[in-house]
């Protein structure tokens, strides 16, 4: 089946920081995921290059806005083989290929009678590039998110009806309640429906930097609109000679933070049935990672950079810490302390023990063979179900629930070791079968595990599912292998670093 995620574009005006990392490798573990479902995946991310927060940036750094997209878009991409996503293509909103479909569909909106002219009187963050309702509002008009005045906008507009779509809106939620996941975030979206909803302008007569409106050149479409055509668009010419729109949409899954809740969640779905098309069929909402006690952003000047964690801890270490400190989908402060603190206790000791031990200790009792035999009942309990319930949680975008499901048997095979003591077994091998039984269940163990943790941790589960032989990454085939494969030794997955940066 198909399965089609993919993440918000990323606004070119800066450069990226971990929080944009954040959603790209959640995407990523989805679709790694997926894809050892035998999913036929589609992962698709990018760059949104439109719109005033671009055209500002590029005046203050004194070079055009073409070439400043050019310049962070490049880096957006670099950013995506170093945290190991697989995504399946990138989309560029300055692409012409993309501005060529956006002007199809949103004539097509326009002849299906969805768009009006009137007159926009608002208060307008540049920043966000949208305008904040009073309630959006914070104190002393200013946004909430970038703490800058609002400025006041009055202006000729055309304007897209979102206003008609409000029962269809409203029967969505009803008949699909995990359409946005979590469920605070669906009642936040359902509650600003049922608010009433106001038209959305859809063009702005100032703006240079935008694609002209196909019907009115004279006015620049809004950023946002050309933004959230993109999951369509690129499934046009992402593959050259080939439109993947058939096979790939309506999309499973959209992922992004809270602050975009609002376009996605109310205006596109309405955009898609204004266009003759499908909406997507859920979204999943996370929390803001946070530097202290604040979003980490450009804008404030508190961003930690993914780039040099990678360099010194490895993009797996990255991927498993920012699932694991802060519970998807709420936010979450981060820092470089629990960083290393996480890697030390877990990754290196808990996972990285687990797997150093059980390897060295079938290359020393068993000659590098894992020795064939059952499953041990008292570990069968704890697995039982365990893949399944895996895949359940990741289902419903629960990435922080899934990798303690996982985790929870990685302590247990350590708790196992522990209590077999197989050290103790081979001194005098008076029970051979027991050892073996015994190596046999925790090669077992370590291989289901890592298979469950592919996602979270590629480079390392490769690393030890090559030692385990083991090829295969389906779920599919998880079920107990019979024994008898050769195993190696590996130097330690995640060795010690110098720390007191
Ligand atoms: N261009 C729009 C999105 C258009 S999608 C059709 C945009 N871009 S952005 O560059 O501001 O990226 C916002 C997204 O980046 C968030 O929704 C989130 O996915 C990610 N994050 C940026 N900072 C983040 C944190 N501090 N924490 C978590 N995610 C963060 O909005």
């Amino acid at each position: 089946m198909a399965y089609y995620v993919t993440t918000p574009i990323y606004y070119v005006n800066a450069e990226p920081h971990l929080g944009h990392a954040y959603s790209t490798m959640a995407a990523d573990v989805l679709a790694r995921h997926m894809r050892q479902r035998g999913e036929d995946v589609f992962f698709l991310t990018g760059t949104d290059e439109h719109g005033e927060p671009i055209e500002l940036a590029a005046e203050r750094a004194g070079v055009t806005p073409q070439e400043l997209a050019d310049r962070n878009a490049a880096k957006f991409e670099a950013l995506l083989p170093i945290i190991d996503a697989t995504n399946d293509f990138f989309i560029r909103t300055s692409d012409p290929r993309h501005a060529e479909r956006v002007a199809e569909i949103m004539q097509r909106v326009y002849d299906n009678g969805w768009v009006d002219k009137g007159t926009y009187e608002g208060w307008y963050c540049p920043r966000c590039a949208d305008f904040k309702s009073e309630r959006e509002q914070a104190p002393e008009r200013t946004c909430p998110i970038h703490e800058i005045p609002l400025e006041e906008v009055r202006e000729e507009n055309w304007f897209f009806r979102l206003s008609a779509f409000q029962a269809q809106l409203e029967g969505l939620y009803e008949e699909r309640p995990d359409f946005v996941v979590p469920e605070v975030r669906r009642n936040e979206a359902l509650s600003f429906i049922e608010g009433g909803l106001e038209d959305v302008s859809l063009s702005r007569p100032k703006l240079k930097w935008g694609m002209p409106l196909p019907w009115d050149p004279e006015q620049r479409m809004y950023v946002w609109f050309d933004a959230l055509l993109n999951y369509v668009t690129a499934l046009g010419f992402a593959r050259e000679g080939e439109d993947l729109t058939e096979r790939f949409w309506p999309a499973d899954l959209h992922v992004m933070a809270k602050e975009i809740l609002k376009f996605h969640a109310v205006i596109w779905p309405a955009l898609l049935w204004a266009a003759d098309l499908e909406p997507p069929k859920r979204m999943a909402i996370h929390g803001f990672l946070l530097m202290g006690e604040k979003k980490m952003s450009k804008s404030l000047g508190n961003v930690l950079d993914p780039f040099e964690a990678i360099e010194r801890y490895g993009a797996d270490a990255l991927r498993f810490y920012c699932f694991r400190e802060v519970s998807f989908g709420q936010d979450g402060a981060i820092s470089t302390a629990g960083f290393e603190a996480r890697y030390e206790t877990e990754l290196a000791n808990d996972f990285g023990n687990l797997a150093s031990r059980v390897l060295a200790m079938v290359d020393r009792y068993r000659d590098a063979t894992v020795p064939p035999a059952q499953v041990d009942a008292v570990l069968a309990e704890d697995f039982e179900g365990a893949v399944e319930r895996f895949s359940g949680l990741l289902d419903r975008a629960e990435l922080s629930q899934a990798l303690e499901e996982a985790w929870r048997l990685v302590r247990r095979l350590n708790r196992y070791v522990e209590e077999t003591r197989p050290w103790e077994l081979a001194k005098d091998e008076a029970d051979p079968e027991r050892l073996d039984e015994v190596l046999y269940n925790l090669a077992e163990g370590l291989r289901v595990v890592t298979l469950l943790l592919v996602p979270y941790l590629p480079q390392t589960s490769d690393r030890l599912l090559a030692a385990l032989s083991e090829d295969s990454r389906a779920l599919a085939e998880l079920g107990s292998h019979p024994g008898g494969q050769r195993i190696d030794r590996l130097p330690p997955l995640f060795p010690k670093i110098e720390t007191g940066s």
